[in-house]
């Protein structure tokens, strides 16, 4: 991977989609994908359809179904996880929780000047601890980590041990397995009267939105045990990106085959195979409702190997109201597109960049092979190269797909008034 030093922001538009491309010094030491994945993923409607049937033929609770394919994700080493198809979305998404991490830190540092008080976290819906190197770094005095997948809690703890057993300077930590969309967390913290500088939810918080109660226990459990000036940040799916994309298959199904279309006009139903691309598809349950309710409007989601789940739209004006009400304050609203175009900009989000793999090189170097094989995942990079004044240069990039993937979500934050 090229130094950071070496790093020179660029974008390209490759068909009206956006995609990223970051300058790199060809140095040869780039991380190499090691096995091509030939065989190219379509998520079918055949698909989606068999992961309906699997799950709602047992009529299980829509909590029950999403802990449990949390507690099946297996724990897979570096070189498998070196060899997904998403492995810069991966590494991208990861760049963006630690971008994110480090500015509410600083920032609830810096509205704490003088007071040298040690920083409390809750990491609500925590998974199996991915964030838990992100706080070692970020030197916090106390990390509570909730999940309601036990297998996850499980295995976060155990991350977390390990850590400890290898020694030097490590936050005090504290595992809860509950339903933080069901549970009042207050009753289950070690310290009674628990107070957090910051709560981070990380791709969590879409799965609550299944009704108002389970928003207003969520977000109390977010919120309510905030110091004044705390944040309570996180990242989730973009519901107006999502129903933009929903819209557009919908019309193209439409113009695609009329006579179909006909048909489900006559039924007054829509045509809804859902969409996606190589590395995700998403496809919207038929509420019977347009526009969709803004609690319960569910949608199947699948990641590459990563996500097989149904989850809920976030109406983010509901959101912002329902915050409000607990005394908080909306500070950032941002799409991941926006967030890295602000923070490739700093020194440190380009240094971490680079030292998290967030970006494949362009074109792939001496002996190793690109995510994709299909030349079009590449075609807005490709170009921006043959245009540019050195067309031998490599690039830091995406596949077309992992970026659209990208696409579906946002960041956000709230300060406690
Ligand atoms: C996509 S994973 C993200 C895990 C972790 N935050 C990360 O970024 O690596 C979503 C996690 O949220 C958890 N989750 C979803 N809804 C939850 C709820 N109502 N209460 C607690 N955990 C929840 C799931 O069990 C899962 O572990």
């Amino acid at each position: 991977m090229a130094d950071s030093g070496e790093l020179a922001a660029v974008s390209a538009l490759a068909q009206e989609q956006e995609v990223i491309g970051v300058k790199m010094k060809r140095d040869g030491g780039e991380t190499t994908i090691s096995e091509q994945r030939e065989k190219k993923r379509k998520c079918s409607e055949d698909d989606a359809d068999g992961y309906r049937a699997h799950k709602t033929a047992r009529g299980d609770e829509h909590g029950t179904v999403v802990a449990q394919h949390y507690n099946m994700q297996k724990e897979i080493g570096l070189e498998a996880r070196s060899q997904s198809r998403i492995f810069y979305l991966r590494n991208f998404n990861n760049w963006i929780k630690s971008v994110l991490i480090n500015e509410f830190l600083d920032q609830v540092r810096r509205g704490r000047v003088g007071q040298n008080q040690p920083l409390r976290v809750l990491d609500l819906g925590c998974g199996k601890g991915g964030d838990l190197l992100k706080w070692r770094k970020g030197g916090i005095a106390h990390l509570v980590c909730a999940d309601m997948a036990r297998t996850a809690v499980d295995q976060c703890q155990q991350r977390y041990m390990d850590m400890k057993n290898r020694g030097g300077r490590l936050f005090t930590a504290e595992f809860i397995c509950a339903d933080c969309s069901k549970s009042d967390l207050r009753g289950k913290f070690q310290k009674p009267d628990e107070a957090f500088d910051l709560c981070s939810c990380q791709f969590a918080f879409h799965y609550a939105m299944e009704s108002r109660a389970q928003v207003e226990m969520m977000l109390h459990n977010a919120c309510a045990h905030l110091r004044r000036g705390g944040f309570f940040f996180g990242t989730t799916s973009d519901a107006r990106e999502l129903m933009r994309r929903h819209q557009m298959a919908n019309v193209c199904a439409r113009e695609e085959n009329d006579g179909r279309a006909a048909k489900h006009e006559n039924e007054g139903t829509t045509p809804n195979k859902g969409f996606g691309n190589e590395v995700y598809h998403v496809r919207f349950h038929d509420t019977g409702t347009s526009p969709p309710p803004i609690f319960g409007a569910k949608y199947d989601f699948h990641l590459e190997g990563v996500v097989d789940c149904p989850e809920f739209l976030v109406h983010f004006p509901l959101l912002e109201c329902m915050a409000q009400k607990l005394g908080m304050k909306l500070v950032m609203k941002k799409t991941f597109s926006e967030l890295f175009h602000e923070f490739v900009k700093k020194d440190n989000g380009r240094h971490l960049l680079s030292v998290m793999q967030a970006l494949e090189t362009y074109p792939a170097s001496n002996g190793s092979q690109l995510v994709s094989a299909d030349e079009m995942e590449y075609k807005h990079v490709a170009d921006f190269l043959q245009n540019s004044s050195n067309p031998n240069d490599s690039v830091g990039t995406m596949s077309k797909s992992e970026w659209e993937a990208a696409g579906m979500y946002l960041a956000f934050a709230f300060t406690k008034q």
